[in-house]
């Protein structure tokens, strides 16, 4: 059900769950003071209670007073990508962060989200907790009728159409005296290296908190990485390619524009269910490098 920016923030004051636009994927809102609603979060999402939250502030400033100490460039980073696709894993004072949003480690994940609504309410109704609005397991939501598929028509969504990015804010976490990729995402590894004066690598000691390895992005349909196999009937592909005619397209956009491929993945994903489809090859012959390294990471997940 969507509805407006007044209605979203009577729902959160009344410590109400509703689903929100970011510039990334729409996020499965409540109050980070809402004790109930950060339980229902999980439930609604279906959602292990050992995978931490994404804490939405309005600013940097008002990560600082959760601070448990200081990480160095915290406030470099924070300044050149917030508003922005970026989540910092912090060390924080655990009596000003509820356990629940964090899954009881003595770290929380913040970013500031680039949305004009988002912002808006959490100028509103304070700092918000916010996975991204899908049921467990399945693609993040790039567009509110994801929403409404995973959590039901009558589900509140605020409306703001298609997100920008398509892929999940990109998360950092300063680990061994260095700054780390704890995800892969929206922003590329390279973004980073003029502020930090490094590339941060991607953390390969396994996951850094316990939820990080459950299963994501995944569509019913079976997907098919290497060689077509010939009889597959569906193909998800690029615009500016030819494809044996025999088969269905799903297209992600021209395979020169990785932003553009990104803002389709999910839906996508999404369409190949909404078809019935029950297996698809991917064209995977797109460069590694850049954002097409967080396209690949996804479709690689969603494939197992
Ligand atoms: O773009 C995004 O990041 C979207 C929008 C809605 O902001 N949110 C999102 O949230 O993707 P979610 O919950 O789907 O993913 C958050 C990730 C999870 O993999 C969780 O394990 C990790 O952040 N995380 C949260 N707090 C953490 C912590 N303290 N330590 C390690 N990982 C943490
Ligand atoms: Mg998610």
């Amino acid at each position: 059900m969507r509805i407006n920016l007044k209605e979203a923030a009577r729902l959160l004051s009344q410590e109400n769950v509703v689903a929100v636009p970011t510039e990334t994927v729409y996020g499965l809102a409540g109050c980070l003071t809402s004790k109930s609603a950060i339980e229902a979060i999980y439930q609604i999402k279906k959602r292990p209670s050992n995978n931490p939250l994404i804490i939405h502030v309005g600013h940097c400033q008002e990560v600082m007073k959760y601070l448990e100490k200081k990480v160095p460039d915290f406030e470099r980073l924070a300044q050149t990508f917030w508003p922005g696709p970026m989540t910092l894993i912090l060390p924080v004072n655990t009596s000003l962060v509820p356990d629940l949003a964090r899954a009881g480690l003595p770290t929380a994940a913040f970013r500031v989200p680039k949305h004009s609504l988002v912002l808006e309410l959490i100028k509103q109704c304070g700092p918000l907790v916010a996975p991204s609005a899908n049921l467990s397991g399945k693609p993040s939501p790039t567009h509110p009728k994801h929403v409404e598929c995973d959590l039901g028509e009558d589900f509140p969504v605020l409306d703001g159409g298609i997100v920008e990015q398509g892929l999940e804010s990109t998360i950092l976490a300063f680990c061994e005296d260095r700054w780390q990729i704890a995800r892969q995402g929206a922003l590329p590894a390279e973004a980073f290296q003029g502020i930090l004066g490094y590339e941060p690598s991607l953390i390969t000691s396994g996951p850094i908190c316990p939820g990080q390895h459950y299963k994501h992005y995944a569509p019913n349909a079976k997907l098919f990485l290497k060689e077509p196999p010939g009889d597959l009937n569906w193909v998800i592909g690029f615009s500016d390619r030819i494809y044996n005619q025999k088969v269905k397209l799903l297209s992600l956009g021209p395979s020169h524009d990785p932003l553009e491929v990104a803002r389709n993945l999910y839906s996508t994903l999404r369409k190949l269910d909404e078809e019935g489809a029950k297996e698809a090859w991917v064209d995977m012959n797109f460069p590694e490098k850049g954002l097409w390294l967080t396209i690949r990471e996804r479709i690689v997940r969603a494939s197992i």
